[in-house]
């Protein structure tokens, strides 16, 4: 549903940009709502964790036809969706009608016998089909279909990216070639209802949830899958008055919040190594600030990241959810920012002193509540538009957005894709990174209250800062890029696909152009060195010389390049 949301979305966005136009941008939030059927960021949760609890997950053989492997599993029940994927071989994903038919289909299940080892005989829903003799060689007559679940190469996305007509065009194939598919999702919180049923065993109320970009609308097919262990159903509801007795559980008591959650994961994180069927890899890192059992779940793929009571990070995946849903453009602005960011090495998958995926998007929502006509509302507006249902106070912090998103009225701006790409990289390029705090919740620019180079408030923590971790380098690297794609994007051979006859040879140009490992010195810069006077790779490398000795380091405000 997140997925059908978001091309609801872009279907719209691309009929506006047909009519050059993103105007009444209230209808556009009132069709999107209407589209999903009008429920909320939790409602849309709620719908896929049912989905995944009436799940399988089955390890298939490799020869395996489809029509037969799909006669046999409907013995069991009425299957009401099922794709396959490869990954370490061949797996598919079978969603029931009900739980019912799990049931049916476990009795049937055996655990196997394993020569020389022994198996821990836990009965999860990953199962194994095998090939019992009968019948055993397919002639697989019918190919499979797999669904993809990572993203495309960089030189297949960079060729798809110079076939398209306009920047903007561009823009929406990446995040069309990007974007988490409905399948993907689909197998994310199958993923943690399977890890939910481990965990289970301690406290059979809990939920595992998925949050950060499996959620929040900007995932990219192989992100991270960031899920946490809610216990809040289980610990502080259920308080009755009135009778004048009442019974409590006896309970162990930790010294703090963060105690008790660091032996919670402790435990589960065990009971995954030991007893968590396709787990591997299990790290316990328990001394972060935000404790954290780290593994790989084998059969899906995921890199799995297991936190505990953490609610404040779940508010902030809801809040990035409503912003991508607001306007089309947000997202694609995002994909193209996360992915331009990725390819120089702005971002990492590897923990450091660089900007994280988070840190860009949030930049990424400043820029846009910054336009002469905001293209987003602020945090504040969000919280003041919100009904008494809708707050939320999370260990002392306001975490409450409207949920009502029909109540968001937006302004008229008209801002096309390629111009809002330009003016990031100029607004950041030229950004008073040395005094100014960069705030969403109240959309302007606030003194900055410490001496850390880039300074993004937390939006619901608002005492901290998101990029805390970023360095003087890393900073200074974003900057300097944000000036050299903000200059290429000047360049008119760069704005413009070039009128080639072939499409096998079209030179990159636009978004293609800024994801080449070194712009300066791309084909399609070479292509047209010969009618300038002097090289591209030059006239940058002079640019961002004089950019350098006039500015005195980051942190200056700059005139635009
Ligand atoms: P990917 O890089 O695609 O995984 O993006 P992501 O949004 O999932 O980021 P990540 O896995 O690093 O973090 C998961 C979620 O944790 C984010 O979406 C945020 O909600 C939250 N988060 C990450 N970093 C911070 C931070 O520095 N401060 C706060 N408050 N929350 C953070
Ligand atoms: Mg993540």
């Amino acid at each position: 549903r997140f997925v059908k949301l978001g091309q609801k979305a872009d279907l719209r966005s691309r009929q506006m940009l047909n009519r050059s136009t993103f105007a009444t941008k209230t209808q556009t939030v009132k069709k999107t709502l209407q589209a999903a059927g009008k429920e909320s960021f939790f409602a849309l949760q709620e719908e896929r964790r049912e989905q995944a609890e009436r799940s399988v997950l089955i390890s298939c053989p490799p020869n395996i036809n489809q029509k037969r492997f799909l006669d046999y599993i409907s013995k069991h029940g009425h299957i009401q969706n099922h794709f396959f994927y490869q990954s370490y071989g061949i797996y598919a994903v079978v969603e029931f009608s009900t739980k019912e038919n799990i049931k049916a289909l476990k009795a049937n299940c055996t655990i196997p016998s394993v020569q020389h080892e022994a198996a821990v005989p836990f009965k999860s829903r990953l199962l194994s089909l095998k090939w019992t003799g009968q019948g055993s060689q397919s002639n697989a007559s019918n190919t499979l279909k797999f669904q993809k679940h990572l993203p495309i190469p960089i030189n297949e996305l960079t060729q798809h990216l110079c076939r398209q007509e306009s920047i903007d065009q561009q823009l929406q194939c990446l995040t069309d070639l990007y974007q988490l598919t409905d399948e993907n999702i689909s197998l994310r919180f199958l993923v943690c209802s399977l890890l939910r049923d481990i965990a289970a065993a301690y406290f059979p109320e809990c939920i595992i949830r998925p949050f950060g970009s499996t959620v929040n609308s900007f995932g990219k097919l192989g992100c991270d899958l960031d899920m946490f262990l809610d216990l809040d159903g289980i610990s502080g509801l259920n308080q009755r008055k009135g009778s004048g007795l009442s019974l409590e559980y006896q309970v162990k008591q930790g010294t703090s919040e963060r105690t008790v959650t660091q032996s919670i994961l402790s435990v589960i994180g065990e009971c995954l190594d030991q007893f968590g069927p396709g787990c591997v890899g299990v790290q316990k890192i328990l001394n972060a600030r935000c404790p954290l059992v780290r593994f790989a779940h084998q059969p899906s793929g995921f890199q799995c990241d297991l936190t505990a009571n953490n609610r404040v990070a779940m508010k902030s995946s809801e809040l990035l959810f409503v912003y991508g849903i607001l306007d089309a453009r947000v997202r694609h602005l995002v994909f193209a920012i996360r992915c331009w960011a990725r390819v120089h090495g702005i971002t990492s998958s590897i923990p450091g002193a660089w900007i994280t995926n988070f840190s860009l998007t949030v930049l990424v929502l400043f820029f846009l509540q910054r336009r002469t006509q905001p293209l987003l509302p602020t945090l504040d507006q969000l919280r003041d538009l919100a009904a008494p249902s809708d707050q939320c106070i999370i260990e002392g912090n306001d975490c409450t957005i409207v949920s009502d998103l029909s109540k968001i009225k937006l302004q008229k701006n008209t801002d096309t894709l390629e111009m809002l790409l330009q003016e990031f990289f100029e607004f950041y390029g030229n950004f008073a990174y040395s005094s100014t705090s960069i705030n969403i919740r109240k959309g302007k620019e606030q003194n900055k209250p410490e001496s850390t180079p880039l300074h993004i408030q937390n939006p619901f923590e608002t005492g901290l800062n998101v990029s805390k971790n970023v360095n003087a380098t890393q900073l200074e690297r974003f900057v300097a890029l944000c000036r050299e794609s903000a200059w290429l994007l000047e360049q008119k051979e760069v704005r413009k696909r070039s009128p080639v006859q072939s499409a096998d040879v079209i030179p990159p140009w636009g978004l293609a152009a800024l994801l080449l490992p070194s712009v300066a010195q791309s084909a399609g810069v070479k292509g047209r060195r010969k009618k300038k006077h002097h090289p591209a790779s030059e006239r940058i490398k002079s640019l961002l010389e004089s950019i350098k000795s006039n500015s005195g380091g980051v942190g200056v405000k700059q005139s635009a390049v």
